[in-house]
């Protein structure tokens, strides 16, 4: 197992996190569970240990220094080094609600999770991923974050009014342009993915794909032998303008 690429998925618990660790388990990857509640998530170890995936659970609340910096610890002292970086957990706590009157609160709680978050976990295991002889981090971010479609009155994307949720994407994706320059002579690429309207509970009963659906850029980019793609935005249909 020593060639066996070692995978962090963020809010791995349930959704799309969870259905990138079982594909990515099954296609090899030792897989390290990003959770908040790792009692509550001994089940849904088990049951991808049941399909053949090798897995481990970590605790990591991405708005949590403390577990954060216990999680690269622990992966420190069980593999040396991370392979891949998915950061997928995210949270949208405003929808169709007006810019003009969407409590700061809200959109504070928005950024917390989804950008500094995000950052946070990042910068703390570069280190890991700088070990690793290929690292890839990969972010979860949204179309609905794309300024370019969020401006043009032809696409669905304009009609959309989730202003701080938007906001902490578009925020992430520039996170990863800039980071993605500052690691570009190194082994280490990032990227940021769109997963499409997806049904899971965050879609709350909507989305027009199925999670298996979603999860299909990310998991390409995470299997990619080659890892010379940097600094782009993409869905299962292509590039996703900025
Ligand atoms: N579904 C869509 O249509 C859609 C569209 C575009 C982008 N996305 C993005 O895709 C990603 C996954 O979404 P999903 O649809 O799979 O959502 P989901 O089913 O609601 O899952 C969200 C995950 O994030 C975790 N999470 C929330 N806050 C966290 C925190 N502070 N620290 C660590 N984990 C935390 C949740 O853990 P708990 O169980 O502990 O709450 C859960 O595992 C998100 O980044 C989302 O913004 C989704």
């Amino acid at each position: 197992m020593e060639n066996q690429k070692i995978t962090l998925i963020t809010g791995a618990n349930r959704g799309m996190g969870l259905e990138i660790a079982k594909e990515l388990g099954q296609k090899g990857q030792l897989i390290l569970l990003g959770v908040r509640d790792v009692t509550g998530s001994q089940k849904v170890l088990d049951q991808l240990r049941s399909q053949g995936v090798r897995a481990e659970l970590v605790s990591i609340d991405v708005t949590n220094e403390q577990t954060v910096e216990q999680a690269v610890k622990e992966v420190e002292g069980r593999h040396g080094h991370l392979d891949i970086l998915i950061n997928n957990a995210g949270i949208a706590l405003d929808n169709y609600e007006k810019p003009s009157t969407l409590p700061i609160s809200t959109i504070r709680k928005d950024f917390e999770v989804n950008f500094f978050g995000t950052i946070l976990v990042t910068q703390n295991f570069l280190p890991l991923l700088r070990k690793s002889t290929s690292g890839k981090i990969i972010n979860i971010s949204s179309a609905v974050g794309s300024l370019t479609l969020a401006s043009d009155p032809s696409t669905s994307i304009y009609q959309h009014s989730a202003m701080g949720y938007q906001a902490s994407k578009s925020a992430l994706n520039m996170f990863t342009i800039d980071l993605a320059n500052e690691l570009k002579e190194t082994n280490i690429t990032a990227n940021v993915v769109n997963p499409g309207w997806v049904d899971t509970t965050f879609a709350g009963g909507g989305g027009n794909k199925t999670v298996e659906e979603g999860v299909q850029r990310t998991v390409e980019l995470a299997t990619m032998e080659s890892n010379d793609i940097n600094g782009t935005f993409s869905d299962s249909d292509g590039i996703v303008p900025w």
